[in-house]
């Protein structure tokens, strides 16, 4: 059942479209990401869906109620839209302790005092907040400061909580450890998030589903396991991991590595790419093995130890291959030969 709906939203800036007709449904209570490289368009697509930006074409509803329409010229401002919102820089107030940041929106909404004051607690509470309620948000670290506009967001009950790149300012030990918050703070009360990230390990622990955006113009739209292991095109493989990318040419019927040897007969590209003369033959450098026979030869030219893992760079005829094995296995050493499996190859045309 969705519940926040996007149709055909498009928004420009001059030459400039940020947002190309995005077509989105989100259920209730899902994590949903919008995942892309910096300029793509997923904070102008958040402002819209908080009211701070007007659509140059397209609908925005949440349930049934109607939040944005261009045709029919209707807009409803975001202090009635009732949202959580979050946003990379620390926005508190520090002249204001930390309960009176979080119980702020709810004076402005003129709520009867008892009312803000059992709110502003149960957000305090849920945050972790409530011993150091009457400090300054100052007093806290960035982790902190995030949750005391965690906790503001929340005050509101919204049903749906808006994110962009809340985590992006803290250290990477407290961002994890806050991404589990939020999952936490969701099942404890139950919103939609809509999370803007560039970070796609972050997208990938936290979704449900992932948007992948690249110009202002939806690649994928998926839960993170399908992301990763059937990415729709070329852009969302190489954005979402580490990627090998092989050219492979057909010639007289048969596969084979551009300037290089033939693959192995139960290599070949799904039957809607059969009629391609060049195709990319992509992977995972985890997801390939050393094996005895058949498979692709190569020859390593660099091993790295990395704790972990071993990172190898292996030749294929011309090109380069990267693979990544835990450190218990035994691969072959610097200039040896070795021959390589792809677990789960994927194939692209070369332009896609
Ligand atoms: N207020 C604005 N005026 C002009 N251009 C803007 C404005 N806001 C965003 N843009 C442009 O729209 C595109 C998308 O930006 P943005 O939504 O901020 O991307 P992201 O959040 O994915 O980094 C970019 O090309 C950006 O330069
Ligand atoms: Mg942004």
């Amino acid at each position: 059942m969705s519940y926040v709906r996007l149709v055909d939203v498009t928004k420009r800036f001059g030459e400039v479209t940020a947002v190309n007709k995005l077509n989105l449904e989100i259920a209730k209570g899902e994590c949903f990401s919008m995942l892309g490289p910096s300029g793509c368009g997923k904070t102008t697509t958040l402002r819209m869906v908080a009211g701070f930006e007007d659509l140059d074409d397209g609908e925005i509803h949440v349930g049934e109620r109607l939040l944005s329409s261009k045709k029919k010229g209707y807009y409803l401002p975001p202090e009635k839209r009732d949202f959580g919102m979050v946003f990379q820089a620390f926005a508190v107030w520090p002249h204001l302790s930390i309960y009176e940041n979080v119980a702020f929106p709810l004076r402005i909404r003129k709520l009867p005092s008892a009312e803000i004051d059992s709110r502003t607690k149960t957000a305090l509470k849920a945050t972790n907040l409530l011993d150091v309620a009457k400090k300054s948000p100052e007093d806290l670290s960035g982790g902190g400061k995030q949750r005391v506009a965690l906790a503001r967001a929340l005050a509101i009950n919204p049903d749906v909580m808006l994110l962009d790149e809340p985590l992006s300012s803290l250290d990477p030990h407290l961002r994890e450890e806050m991404r589990f918050e939020i999952k936490d703070l969701q099942r404890q009360f139950g919103f939609s998030i809509i999370y803007v990230t560039h970070d796609q390990a972050e997208a990938m622990a936290l979704s449900d589903r992932i948007l992948v955006m690249k110009l202002g113009v939806v690649q994928q739209i998926d839960t993170p396991m399908n992301i990763y292991r059937r990415p729709a095109n070329k852009f969302v493989f190489s954005f979402i991991g580490l990627h090998n990318f092989l050219e492979v040419e057909r010639k007289e019927g048969a596969y084979r590595l551009l300037a290089g040897e033939a693959l192995d007969k139960n290599l070949t590209p799904p039957q809607d790419l059969a009629t391609e003369a060049r195709l990319t033959l992509a992977s995972r450098p985890s997801e390939i093995d050393f094996v005895d026979d058949g498979g692709i030869s190569g020859r390593v030219i660099r091993k790295s130890f990395l704790g972990e893992f071993v990172d190898y760079q292996i030749t294929v005829g011309e090109q380069t291959v990267r693979v990544q094995k835990g450190r218990r296995t035994q691969g072959p050493e610097k200039d040896e030969n070795c021959r390589l499996q792809l677990l789960h190859p994927v194939w692209y045309k070369v332009d896609e």
